[in-house]
């Protein structure tokens, strides 16, 4: 079965299963959480429903500790309503990359028009960011040597994180910097020599997720908002070793603080 197919089947279950056609409202945004981002979740809006990952076709519950496993309706104090993926897959686990952008295939089915995308990074920019600030992604270099979309279709990144968006965004916090997001397959961070080149080539955050759901996004015609949480420097910026504990722990003040900004965002939209 082609992944296009197990995505329009997921919307029609998910439809039904998060009683989608019953709101008073459209559905039209859908908002993945990345590690360290559930508190912003929680304060995007009330809980109208949540279906767990394994209830729909093509979802897997998340290898990863602390990275969720459900998704989750929520209403924003505004009246708007948003789809939350609580945990999302990655490369790394080595399920193709098919699995990593289902949920965005699903979202787009499922009529969704606006993408956001959270995730945790490591700064390459000491010297401008501090752990725990939000940064807003204006681009990315995709190092993960995959990609979502294959045959001869030639799609135009030029523009992958809306600039309409980031703009709105800055309406409500001017104080967020934006940065280039870089995208390695991971399960492992970089050596010291790998962010050194990082930040010759012009990134400011790295991470593991993000660039596949985003070309994914593109690809379905969606708007796409980016925004990293910087949860540790890069190997070698600092003298101390990374630790996926302590990325998860940083800046849960601060997602709290991104739920409230994405709420009004999502209102605005
Ligand atoms: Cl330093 N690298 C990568 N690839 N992902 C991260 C990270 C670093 N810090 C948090 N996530």
């Amino acid at each position: 079965k082609d992944a296009y197919t197990l995505a329009s089947e997921a919307a029609a279950a998910l439809r039904s299963a998060a009683g989608l056609d019953k709101l008073d409202a459209p559905l039209d945004v859908a908002l993945v959480m990345g590690s360290g981002w559930v508190p912003a979740a929680d304060a995007l809006g009330e809980t109208v429903s949540e279906i767990p990952f394994t209830d729909l076709p093509g979802f897997r519950a998340p290898a990863v500790a602390g990275h969720g496993g459900k998704i989750r309706v929520v209403r924003t104090p505004g009246g708007r309503y948003a789809l939350i993926y609580l945990g999302r897959t990655h490369l790394y686990e080595g399920l193709g990359v098919d699995a990593v952008v289902h949920g965005v295939r699903t979202a787009a089915a499922a009529g969704v028009r606006t993408l956001v995308l959270t995730n945790a990074a490591g700064g390459l920019r000491p010297e401008t960011q501090n752990v725990g600030d939000p940064v807003l992604i204006s681009d990315h270099i995709n190092l993960t040597g995959a990609n979502p979309i294959t045959g001869t279709t030639f799609i135009d990144l030029t523009e992958v994180y809306s600039r309409r968006l980031r703009a709105l965004v800055r309406e409500v916090d001017p104080t967020l910097a934006e940065g280039v997001y870089v995208a390695f397959r991971g399960p492992t961070y970089e050596t010291p020599a790998e962010i050194r080149m990082l930040r010759t080539l012009g990134g400011d955050m790295v991470g593991m997720s993000t660039v596949l759901e985003a070309i994914a996004a593109r690809e379905a015609n969606l708007e796409v908002l980016g925004i990293s949480l910087v949860t540790n420097p890069g190997a070698g910026l600092s003298g101390e070793p990374l630790d996926h504990e302590e990325v998860l722990q940083v800046g849960r003040a601060t997602a709290a603080r991104m739920g409230v900004l994405l709420a009004k965002v999502v209102d605005r939209l």
